[in-house]
């Protein structure tokens, strides 16, 4: 089975807009998903500049998939999708 890939924007954007408090994902996600899941912090995914008004930081990637506004629980949501895939 392929690992989801999670990928936590730690720009500065997604920082002010919140990402800090997505790294506890970087504690949570092996902890619960083990070697399933491959999860990290990411220099700006390029994603903030397309959206000039920031509004929709910050933003994590879980393979493909741009998560926008992103919180722990979303994040966990799409992790539950992907692997069921
Ligand atoms: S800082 Fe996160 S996409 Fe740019």
């Amino acid at each position: 089975m392929k690992k989801v890939s999670v990928k936590v924007c730690l720009g500065t954007t997604c920082f002010v807009m919140g990402s800090a408090n997505l790294q506890e994902l970087i504690e949570i996600v092996p902890a619960k998903y083990g070697n399933k899941v491959d999860v990290s912090g990411v220099p700006c995914l390029g994603l903030c500049s397309v959206d000039w008004e920031f509004s929709k930081a910050p933003y994590v990637k879980v393979n493909n998939e741009v998560i926008k506004e992103a919180t722990v629980e979303k994040v966990l949501n799409e992790i539950d999708k992907q692997l069921a895939k």
